[in-house]
């Protein structure tokens, strides 16, 4: 049995074999089908996420259950994770999980006997948006290695951008990461793009000093809802406005630069750049069902495909009983071991966010 809660789990092969099968299912998204009579579970409100996953298993004849918002859970009546997760297994055959904190996702793969999605923990992972922005590039570009990708934005706070990262470096991709003092890049995600995957990474602080390189330009809204209580939001705002795309931006750009974004845009992209060719978020976000689709048939082992293997990170026991990560379900949730991950011999970070302890 295999989840999928960090994009960083995945090899390059397997990303590979699931992007074939994503190409197979465009096909059955039209006709449907009844490969997957399983039964899904989402947990967490996402109105985009949640409508590709529920339309995904939907195509793939199945049904879905669960709860969009939080208030109408236990989670109000300060019911623990791993009880709800041992209590929703008995009606379903796969649970998607957005949660709104980091290593909720992995915490809840660890008491579900069926497989578990993280749609999404926190500002930490967003592991099934990078498989869509993957699959697209490979859609529209063919080859993902040969890319030089600008990602841009708000870079510390937003999950997509931190898993695409890692997507990117899986397929030797050439990274530029884009954004204001303040919204950088966490340092542990650059420690391991050039540590474990020896990644092409430069840095800049703004659009205009990269756009004339770039084959794609990634765009991250302000994860104003993420901000810590200390920023003041609205100076932050200002900040982030230095990264805003317009026509004149596109103007410095390649002819085909795609531009790319996960969705929901606020002000980051001008709505002029809607109708020019190169804007494809709107393509990039219905290539979340296909994908989804592959996703979940492989995971229910519903193809005759090898299945993803199943990978067992080197775990110690931490001495300090909870990680100091504030968002970090540690912090939240009772009786949770203090497992540490050593994603290097000398390196060594909380299991569940994936921040050094
Ligand atoms: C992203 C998310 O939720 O992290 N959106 C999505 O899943 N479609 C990006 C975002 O909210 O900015």
């Amino acid at each position: 049995m295999r989840h999928l809660i960090r994009i960083d789990e995945l090899i390059r092969d397997e990303m590979t074999r699931l992007f074939d099968l994503a190409a197979d299912m465009e096909t059955l998204r039209e006709m449907g089908s009844d490969l997957c009579k399983g039964r899904i579970l989402f947990y967490e409100p996402s109105p985009r996420t949640r409508l590709s996953f529920e339309s995904a298993m939907i195509r793939l004849g199945g049904s879905v259950l669960g709860f969009s918002d939080p208030q109408s859970t236990s989670f109000v009546k300060h019911e623990t994770l791993a009880d709800t997760v041992h209590m929703v297994c008995n009606y379903a055959d796969i649970i998607v999980i957005r949660h709104p904190h980091a290593g909720a996702a992995q915490l809840a793969a660890q008491h579900s006997p069926v497989p578990v999605v993280n749609a999404g923990d926190d500002s930490h992972q967003h592991p099934t948006q990078t498989l869509t922005d993957l699959y697209t590039l490979r859609k529209t570009r063919g080859d993902i290695s040969s890319l030089t990708v600008g990602v841009c934005g708000d870079l510390r706070y937003g999950r997509a951008a931190h898993s695409l990262a890692y997507g990117l470096a899986t397929f030797g991709a050439k990274i530029v990461l884009i954004a204001p003092d303040g919204l950088t890049m966490p340092d542990e995600i650059v420690w391991r793009l050039n540590h474990l995957y020896g990644a092409t990474v430069e840095t800049v602080a703004s659009p205009m000093d990269a756009i004339a390189e770039l084959d794609v330009l990634y765009v991250n809204r302000l994860q104003k809802e993420r901000l810590p209580q200390e920023l003041d939001p609205a100076a932050v705002v200002e900040i982030a406005k230095q990264y805003r795309i317009d026509a004149e931006t596109m103007r410095h750009a390649r002819p085909d630069c795609l531009i790319m974004h996960p969705l929901p845009r606020v002000d980051e992209i001008a709505r002029e750049l809607d109708d020019d060719p190169r804007a494809i978020f709107f393509e990039q976000s219905s290539n979340g069902v296909p994908v989804r689709m592959a996703l979940m048939a492989m995971l229910l082992n519903r193809v005759d495909r090898p299945p993803l293997t199943e990978k067992s990170p080197d775990l110690t026991t931490h001495a300090d009983p909870i990680c100091h990560n504030p968002v970090c379900i540690t912090q939240h949730e009772p009786r949770v071991a203090p497992l540490s991950h050593r994603v290097a011999p000398d390196h060594q970070v909380c299991l569940y966010c994936q921040l050094p302890y």
